[in-house]
């Protein structure tokens, strides 16, 4: 078992796998997933990270999943978990993959890992322009609570449909916080103890 294979109808489900029909799976993040990655990260975000960031956060030890289905990365994400508090580092979805259900389920998941660290609070940054994924917080729980001016830089963007709030090339974050709540999580924080990679 190296990983949790998902029902395409549930956040938390997984199913048995259909002979031969590659199921999603959420599994840890492997080296050779790192060139997949970063092609999806020049794709999806303004100031995207270097191959070497992913690599430093696998070396923190922190959590790094990913969404694949067969050799296929879908989604990505990564949390650090310390003193009781978890942090979405970063969290993105292939974008012909977008819309899928996948950032949530993903999403989910890093939070059933973060309460399984014993983190009562989830924190994380979104740039203020990125409706989308403020949605996908808001969605699943998480409400604002500050601001941090100026706090990205601003780049073109490959899926350009913002407007709003950006100042001199620089934009806000928006800082969102989850208390998490144990009966919320408790299907997702047993499935995480069957993964083993
Ligand atoms: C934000 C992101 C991760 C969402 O992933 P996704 O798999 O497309 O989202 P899901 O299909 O799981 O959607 C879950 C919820 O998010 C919200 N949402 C997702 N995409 C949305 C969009 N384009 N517009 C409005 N709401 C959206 C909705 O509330 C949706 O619930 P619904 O389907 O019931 O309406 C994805 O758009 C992405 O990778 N964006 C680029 C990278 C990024 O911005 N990452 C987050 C900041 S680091």
């Amino acid at each position: 078992m190296v990983g949790i294979i998902l029902s395409s109808r549930s956040v938390y489900g997984y199913t048995s796998q259909v002979a031969g029909v590659e199921k999603e799976m959420i599994r840890a993040i492997r080296p050779a997933d790192l060139e997949q990655i970063h092609r999806i990260e020049q794709q999806v975000q303004p100031n995207p990270w270097k191959i070497g960031m992913f690599q430093d956060c696998l070396r923190m030890g922190y959590h790094g999943y990913v969404i694949v289905q067969g050799d296929d990365v879908q989604a990505y994400g990564i949390l650090s978990s310390a003193a009781q508090e978890s942090h979405i580092l970063t969290l993105a979805v292939e974008p012909s993959c977008q819309r899928r259900g996948l950032g949530q389920k993903l999403l989910s998941f890093l939070l059933g890992k973060a309460m399984k660290d014993g983190s009562e609070t989830v924190f994380l940054e979104v740039r203020c322009s990125n409706l989308a994924a403020l949605q996908l917080y808001r969605k699943l729980g998480f409400n604002e609570i500050g601001t941090r001016k100026n706090y990205y830089a601003r780049d073109s963007h490959p899926l350009e449909s913002r407007s709003n709030a950006l100042r001199g090339g620089r934009e806000d974050a928006i800082v969102m916080a989850k208390t998490l709540l144990y009966n919320e999580f408790s299907r997702l924080h047993e499935l995480s103890f069957l993964q083993t990679s």
